[in-house]
């Protein structure tokens, strides 16, 4: 199965200033065109309950699974939106036994680090985009080092680059 993460990076690596604000506030038309295409490519969208909230809604055409503590105090909607407390590797058997093989991981710092942590990731999709952040929002939270490898680097509009690593 492969499981990527993707993500909008500022140049020094954030993929946010201000935990509630919605990355579309800096990340180009471009980029979002991309995530658009790769998520619904993978069908299946995994993201932490903080970064659901900056989305609002279901986004058509993808099955989204929102990490939660509190799955069952959350309406979900039938066949695009579950809430789920379930661990990493069971979310993703679950989304295997429903006939997916690529699952997006779609953030924030919490949920990329809790799936590339578990091992599970297999790709990452990083689009870095011309701004920097003093502060905000690291990528990943403290871990291991992980080696990649870098399999592919390509423009995205004419500002930004998208970096498809696969991990060693
Ligand atoms: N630039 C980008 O591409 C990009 C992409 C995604 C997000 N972001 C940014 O990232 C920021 C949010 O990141 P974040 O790390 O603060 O939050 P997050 O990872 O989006 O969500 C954290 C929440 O996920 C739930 N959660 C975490 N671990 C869990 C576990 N083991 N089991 C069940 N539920 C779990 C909890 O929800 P409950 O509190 O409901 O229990 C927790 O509060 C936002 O600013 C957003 O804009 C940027």
């Amino acid at each position: 199965m492969e499981v990527f993460i993707i993500a909008a990076i500022s140049a020094n690596g954030m993929i946010g200033q201000g935990a509630e604000e919605s990355s579309l506030t800096w990340t180009s038309k471009e980029d979002l065109k991309f995530f658009i295409d790769k998520t619904k490519e993978a069908g299946a969208m995994i993201m932490g309950n903080s970064t659901f909230k900056t989305i609002g809604k279901p986004l058509p055409g993808r099955l989204m699974v929102v990490m939660t503590r509190d799955p069952k105090e959350k309406m979900g909607v039938e066949g695009e939106l579950i809430y789920t407390s379930d661990s990493p590797h069971e979310i993703l058997a679950d989304l295997k036994m429903k006939g997916f093989d690529k699952v997006a991981i779609a953030g924030g710092t919490q949920i990329y680090s809790l799936f590339l942590d578990a091992g599970l990731v297999t790709d990452l999709y990083l689009t870095v985009e011309p701004v920097l952040f003093g502060g905000g929002t690291p990528l990943l939270r403290e871990m291991d080092r992980i080696d990649l490898e870098l399999i592919e680097t390509k423009p995205v509009g004419t500002q930004a680059v998208l970096l498809h690593y696969q991990v060693k």
